[in-house]
């Protein structure tokens, strides 16, 4: 038997550290959350997808009064850019959650999400940065990919 680790990067930045377009980014994320429809959880999250044409595709939680129909701020942008723009590679994701009008510590995409990011990423074969922003700091993990390992890959 042998056993291994894995061990996942990740980079956390002040809002101070970042340049200019990231906090252009996280601040449209923050408009994003605000928008959402999130009456049964009160938990407002706002995602933008940064495509490599420089286009932002932005997208909040859609709820619904029969929660499992409901949908995440990530998956909603990430099939937007899917459905609009299906041959720009993404180039990065900002997520963000609103709760009270405040903005929260950072949150990471649930299971479901990180499989779309991997296969969106798989698709394009460019690696997705992720960024998980909060109101005082933003951690980057530089692929997908790393969200999720050990995957399921069957080709
Ligand atoms: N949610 C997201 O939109 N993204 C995440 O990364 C975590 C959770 C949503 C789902 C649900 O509408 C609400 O937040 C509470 O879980």
């Amino acid at each position: 038997m042998e056993r291994y680790t894995i061990e996942i990067p990740v980079q956390k930045f002040r809002l101070s550290e970042l340049t200019d377009e990231e906090r252009f980014w996280i601040d449209t994320a923050i408009i994003s959350a605000k928008q959402a429809y999130a009456p049964y959880s009160q938990f407002y999250v706002g995602a933008v997808v940064v495509l490599e044409n420089g286009i932002l595709v932005t997208g909040n939680n859609q709820e619904n009064i029969a929660y499992p129909s409901g949908m995440c701020a990530e998956r909603v942008a990430l099939y937007y850019a899917g459905a609009r723009y299906p041959d720009v590679p993404v180039k990065a994701i900002v997520v963000i959650a609103v709760k009270d009008g405040i903005v929260q510590k950072h949150i990471s995409p649930c299971g479901a999400c990180r499989q779309v990011l991997l296969e969106t990423e798989m698709r394009s074969n460019k690696p997705i940065r992720v960024l998980l922003a909060g109101s005082e700091e933003v951690h980057i993990i530089n692929s997908a990919e790393l969200l999720l390992p050990v995957s399921f890959k069957s080709f």
